[in-house]
């Protein structure tokens, strides 16, 4: 499995603290059956993020795994201002292994309606927004459906491997439920921070979806999909999300019942 969304590297941000506490989240998720994991560093107020200083890091951690595990690197990008003008300045100094796919997380106070016009300016930059946990974002778990605009224009979601086990309660393991149902969802990734809080639990979701959606979901969310995001290759033909377009529907009819008085 490819786990792309993983706070693996020690002593930058919340995740691990140490080189061993790396080790021992690599350990739990080769025992799982991951054999790659992007890196991915948080990038927002509170931590810097500097590409040399994560580049020295992973290659200390390839060195003591040897070749158990493929290592690459990209970031929890923070959807602020000053990420953004960044990401201007240089297109794939976030992206996972410098290529297209980039991880967004929105902030879980406010979404602004630029968000949609941000989102659609990151894809005329060539690349692909990949909106992490909207199953764990308060605004988007009240508001499912503003997905849909984000959805049609091509971005894609990844939900978190926890939130299906439950771990991150009741509304987000049902919202994952029903995302993956609607085939909203294109990958799931541990975002792994540390054995003792948050550990990696992609083995157990992929059992899950297993069980309720059957083996092609399951490894299209945890093998091929976030595998060719990895490589840098166009996903394949996804199953053709429900509910798209019918909410665009209820929306026109909502602003023609607003003029007309009737729908
Ligand atoms: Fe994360």
């Amino acid at each position: 499995m490819f786990d792309i969304h993983y706070h693996l590297l020690n002593g930058i941000d919340d995740g691990p603290r140490t080189q061993d506490e790396s080790l021992a989240l690599a350990e739990a998720s080769i025992k799982e059956g991951v054999t790659h994991i992007v890196a991915t560093p948080h990038s927002n107020h509170e931590f810097t993020f500097r590409p040399e200083v994560n580049r020295e890091l992973l290659a200390a951690l390839n060195a003591r795994l040897k070749g158990r595990l493929t290592l690459g690197l990209g970031c929890d990008f923070h959807l602020s201002y000053e990420n953004l003008e960044d990401l201007r300045r240089n297109h794939t100094k976030y992206t996972i292994n410098g290529k297209q796919f980039l991880l967004v997380e929105f902030s879980d106070s406010s979404i602004p309606a630029t968000t949609t016009d941000i989102l659609y300016e990151l894809q005329l930059m060539g690349l692909v927004p990949i909106i992490t946990h909207p199953e764990r974002n308060p605004i988007l778990v009240h508001k499912p459906e503003r997905l849909t605009e984000w959805l049609r224009g091509g971005c894609l979601v990844q939900v978190t491997a926890a939130s299906l086990t439950g771990r991150f309660g009741r509304r987000a393991k049902s919202m994952s439920f029903d995302l993956i149902e609607k085939n909203w969802v294109h990958f799931i990734a541990s975002d792994a921070h540390s054995m003792e809080g948050r550990p990696p639990a992609l083995g157990e979701a992929h059992q899950i979806v297993c069980a309720g959606f059957g083996k092609e979901t399951a490894d299209r969310l945890c093998i091929e999909n976030p595998g060719a995001a990895f490589r840098g290759e166009q996903l394949k033909v996804q199953p053709e999300p429900t509910g798209l377009y019918e909410e665009r529907q209820r929306e026109k009819r909502g602003f023609f019942k607003g003029i007309f008085g009737r729908s």
